[in-house]
């Protein structure tokens, strides 16, 4: 059975939306730590757009299970990481324009990078995970790399349907089955859903998958009318 890494982004991202105190992502955490979550997940931005370095020190301090940390292999970043010192850290690609992490981290072009990165992180006894693409030739890097684990870009796979549906999931399968030969743990995320998640985490070895928007876009909804109910017992 799979680990469930709850990424809290988008309550920041609410947050910020009006530079405010709610929702707190640390209120967040907790309340997915109690609804059974593995792991808490935060991506501190460069551009902190949504999560703020406050957050990832309060988490650091309330979180009970796992904090994974997905920041680029920039160096301001990796100091922030080095002194908070998160359980894991995953290593995603990161463009400013982007609107969410568009694809896997390149491993192969950019090996010397993420080399240095990964060392840097590792040396401050922080586990480490690369967000990559289920490619053979990116395993087979990150397993030169000695990284902990690799985390599988489950995105074509969300965005397919149908036959090809079935061939990206073919793909992730076999990307999880090369991943565990080199004894790489395996991670995947991005894009999952209530709908399509199971056959991910039936993947064969398959060990923590890591879920935001969609967890948060049901939050919204399973809470909005009890919201609605208490502001209007107030106006009446
Ligand atoms: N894993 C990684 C590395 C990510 O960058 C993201 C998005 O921040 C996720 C998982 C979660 O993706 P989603 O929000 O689509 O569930």
């Amino acid at each position: 059975m799979a680990e469930l890494g709850v990424n809290i982004d988008h309550v920041a991202t609410v947050r910020q939306a009006r530079r405010t105190f709610e929702p707190d992502p640390i209120w967040a955490a907790a309340l997915a730590e109690l609804g059974g979550a593995d792991g808490i997940t935060i991506h501190l931005r460069e551009d902190r757009r949504h999560i703020q370095e406050r957050d990832f020190r309060l988490l650091r301090e309330t979180v009970h299970v796992k904090l994974n940390l997905e920041l680029a292999c920039e160096t301001q970043v990796l100091k922030i990481a080095g002194s908070v010192k998160p359980d894991q850290a995953t290593l995603v690609p990161e463009r400013r324009e982007e609107v969410t992490t568009e694809g896997g981290l390149d491993v192969v072009t950019s090996r010397d990078r993420v080399q240095e990165a990964v060392k840097q992180l590792q040396g401050e006894g922080i586990a480490v995970s690369l967000f990559i693409d289920p490619d053979p030739q990116q395993i087979e890097t990150a397993a030169e790399l000695q990284v902990e684990a690799v985390e599988l870009h489950t995105g074509q796979y969300a965005l397919a349907s149908g036959s090809q549906q079935k061939s990206a999931l073919a793909t992730l399968a076999n990307a999880g089955q090369l991943s565990r030969g080199l004894d790489l743990t395996l991670h995947a995320g991005h894009g999952l859903t209530y709908q399509n998640v199971k056959s991910v985490s039936a993947i064969e070895g398959m060990h923590e998958l890591n879920i935001g928007h969609s967890i948060v876009a049901r939050a919204l909804m399973v809470g909005m009318e009890r919201a609605v109910r208490e502001m209007k017992q107030l106006v009446e």
